[in-house]
């Protein structure tokens, strides 16, 4: 499974990616304004950090301006991933964009019936907003389970299902035991990931038992 980590703050991502589990990157508007900076130099900046995809959203809402700009995203740099929305106009950038040979995120899928679309549309990733579904009652993973389970019913498609809206740990472990492609983590519930209680006691036990035995392996 490829994690992607969900933020535009650029010192966490670097800092994420010193780790070496990044596999790339998704921001969102609301992620670039978070950073009160400049949309175009934050994903520039972004896409030198990490080698590997960085998704940049449009902002237009109609198919022209909408692929006037994906068109301008995707040449900022070769691993840029343009995302755009589940709308109708989202679709037909999307399928533009995708023939071209440019990476696309078509994003705030809520539906199966959506995700059965951005693939038609030849998405390099399709975006099912777990988190978001948990929220309003409904239950986020089992959407991804619905997704994996149709996109391997037809192995033609190449559209990564990439799990997003991600809030604990657990969306995690569930989305790699459905197969899902990607997941795009915030960084607090990345670093969440590695912490254990019994990890953490077992480790002071085997430090105290070490300084026992006098002994420095570099001598
Ligand atoms: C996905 O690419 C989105 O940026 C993101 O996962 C949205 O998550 P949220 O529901 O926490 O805003």
């Amino acid at each position: 499974m490829k994690f992607f980590v969900d933020t535009a703050d650029t010192e966490e991502i670097r800092e994420l990616s010193d780790t070496g589990l990044l596999d790339g990157v998704t921001t969102n508007p609301s992620l670039i304004a978070k950073t009160g900076r400049d949309f175009l130099e934050v994903v520039k900046e972004i896409s030198t950090i990490v080698d590997g995809p960085v998704s940049a959203e449009v902002a237009a809402v109609d198919y022209e301006t909408m692929l006037e700009e994906g068109k301008k995203l995707a040449g900022i740099a070769e691993n840029i991933t343009v995302k755009v929305p589940l709308t109708m106009a989202g679709l037909k950038t999307c399928s533009q964009l995708s023939r071209a040979g440019t990476q696309v995120n078509v994003t705030l899928c809520f539906s199966a019936a959506q995700a059965i679309l951005a693939a038609k549309a030849g998405a390099t990733y399709v975006s099912p907003f777990v988190g978001r579904l948990d929220d309003i009652g409904q239950d986020g993973m089992q959407l991804i389970g619905d997704i994996v389970q149709i996109y391997n019913n037809y192995p033609a498609l190449n559209t990564e299902v990439l799990v997003a809206s991600i809030r604990n740990p657990t969306h995690i472990v569930t989305a790699g035991l459905m197969g899902a492609d990607v997941c795009t983590i915030p960084p607090q519930v990345l670093k969440q990931l590695v912490s254990h209680p019994l990890t953490d006691k077992g480790l002071a036990g085997f430090m105290a038992d070490w300084e026992k035995t006098g002994q420095s392996i570099l001598g």
